[in-house]
């Protein structure tokens, strides 16, 4: 733990997290130190409240830890300023959050093509893309639908289309789960599965149920901001 591998791409190293509210403290990370490879299929593992977004928050550089360092692709983002944290994210990072984050006036294929925006990728690209992920998702012909005329698990398989459109290396996924149902679930895991073994796409994703959890390669615990496992297996 901790050792630094010619392989690694996410480095954490002795991260402390406390936020304050008002008077309070709360430690939500306690000294946690932890090296990704390239490749990883890794889950956070743990109950509401053991730290699990807070951990791929400081990974994602959307927060500094309090202590600690935060090495991602060599750059060291307690180091990087906002403009330089941002032109990170946008090109290493793809994020799939809990509760979606789909932009509501734009339809499927623009919230889709959103990062190769930001990107300056040419029109003509986006749209090919696009339209080559959404029959990878399954929802090939609800491109210009908006947001809110999506089933829970198409808006899901929008967000994904997003965050992968860009090829990025790390995709960090909040719960990427908790709001499908049982098949749905179980299709966005063998999705991220594949990605994984195609493309070398290195996932970092938490959850609290142990269907998800046991199909993660790596199993990392947290309970209370501490890790208390780091696991392997094979699938
Ligand atoms: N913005 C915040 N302000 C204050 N406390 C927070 C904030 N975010 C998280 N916490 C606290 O930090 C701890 C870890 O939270 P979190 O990382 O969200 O855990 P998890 O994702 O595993 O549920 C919890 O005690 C939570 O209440
Ligand atoms: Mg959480």
């Amino acid at each position: 733990m901790g050792q630094i591998s010619f392989m690694s791409l996410i480095e954490l190293h002795n991260i402390t997290k406390i936020y304050r509210v008002g008077s309070q403290k709360v430690v939500a990370l306690k000294n946690l130190s932890l090296v990704f490879e390239r490749g990883d299929f890794a889950v956070l593992a743990g109950p509401s409240g053991s730290g699990k977004t807070t951990a791929l928050n400081m990974i994602g550089g959307l927060d500094r830890p309090t202590s600690g360092q935060v090495l991602v692709n060599d750059l060291d983002l307690g180091k990087a300023n906002l403009k330089r944290l941002a032109d990170f994210r946008l090109h290493n990072i793809g994020f799939i959050f809990q509760s979606y984050n789909l932009i509501p006036v734009l339809t499927a294929a623009e919230n889709a093509e959103f990062t190769l925006m930001l990107q300056k990728t040419p029109r003509h690209q986006r749209r090919e893309r696009v339209l080559s992920l959404f029959a990878d998702l399954g929802i090939s012909g609800l491109e210009d639908r908006l947001p809110k005329d999506l089933s829970g698990g198409q808006q899901q398989r929008v967000a994904i289309a997003r965050a992968i459109a860009a090829n990025p290396r790390v995709i960090l996924a909040d719960e990427p789960t908790a709001n499908l149902d049982s098949n749905t679930a179980e299709d966005l895991l063998s999705l991220m599965r594949q990605l994984n073994n195609s493309h070398g796409t290195t996932f970092v994703f938490s959850s609290h149920d142990d269907k998800v959890i046991r199909r993660a390669k790596r199993i990392i615990r947290l309970e209370d901001g501490l890790m208390v496992s780091d696991n392997s297996q094979n699938l």
